[in-house]
């Protein structure tokens, strides 16, 4: 199975853009990637921050964007999302829950399943999952075992050494891990929100991040560096799933690449 990934889009209207930036052309790159795709995709998985800020004329836009790609997606919201447009734009998404407080769900994807988290706050950049949200985890991952799974949630689950980032992380990251660690399933957990590629092992599996289509997020390890963004090369990731060997992750990066045989 070939799970491709992309996160944090923030597509805006048309003529807007993001510090100079048009995040909805560099989403119609990264598909005109993913349709070059050979093998193509068995399913998009797109980590949140699908918009810039939550409205219906942004979620049209990303609708527009989206209805290039080839391949079937998935999508969950992140902390620049607005639960209700969000709900309306992808109402003929069947695996999406038509009700409740929280857009999360399972979605099986041949014999991998997907569990796809909600860690939004409205109102805040950081992220939650509250008692009612991590007992849906909890109850999900009980009934999956010995299924493979990927774990997708908007807001990575551990610190990642970027301090204006994980001022603005999850904040219940032992609780998510207890509940991770008593499952030796979950092949990985998969993120976006930081706008970069990072990877750790957490909780006896791994945890990762994804880069943006668009703007990314500056490097930094130090606490004093301001928070800010960086005009460098946008990129997808390709999550390989094969029974004899788990998850292989290959990054890409979002540009017309030429290709030159060997010989
Ligand atoms: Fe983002
Ligand atoms: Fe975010």
């Amino acid at each position: 199975m070939i799970i491709a990934q992309i996160s944090d889009p923030h597509v805006m209207p048309p003529g807007r853009n993001h510090l100079g930036i048009d995040t909805a052309a560099m989403l119609t790159s990264a598909i005109e990637r993913l349709n070059r795709l050979s093998p193509q995709p068995d399913c998009v998985l797109i980590t949140g921050d699908l918009v810039d800020s939550g409205t219906d004329a942004e979620y049209a836009e990303l609708r527009h964007r989206l209805a290039g790609l080839q391949a079937p997606c998935r999508v969950l919201p992140g902390n620049h999302d607005e639960r209700d447009p969000f709900r309306r734009a992808f109402a003929d998404h069947a695996y999406l829950p038509k009700d409740g407080p929280f857009l999360q769900y399972i979605s099986d994807i041949g014999p991998l399943r997907l569990v796809a988290l909600d860690t939004v706050i409205p109102g805040s950049l950081g992220g939650t999952l509250c008692d009612e949200r991590l007992g849906w985890f909890a109850h999900k991952l009980q009934g999956s075992a010995g299924r493979p799974l990927i774990v997708a949630m908007h807001h990575p689950p551990m610190l990642t050494g970027i301090p204006f980032m994980d001022a603005i992380g999850l904040d219940c990251r032992d609780r998510f891990a207890e509940i991770v660690a008593r499952h030796r399933n979950v092949q990985m957990i998969t993120c976006g929100h930081v706008h970069r590629t990072i990877f750790t092992p957490f909780a006896g599996t791994v945890a990762s991040t994804c880069p943006s289509t668009a703007h990314q997020v500056i490097f930094t390890l130090s606490d004093k560096a301001p928070a800010g963004w960086a005009a460098e090369p946008p990129g997808l990731q390709i999550h390989l799933w094969q029974p004899e060997t788990g998850v292989v992750t290959h990054s890409l990066p979002i540009a017309h690449t030429q290709v030159h045989d060997f010989e």
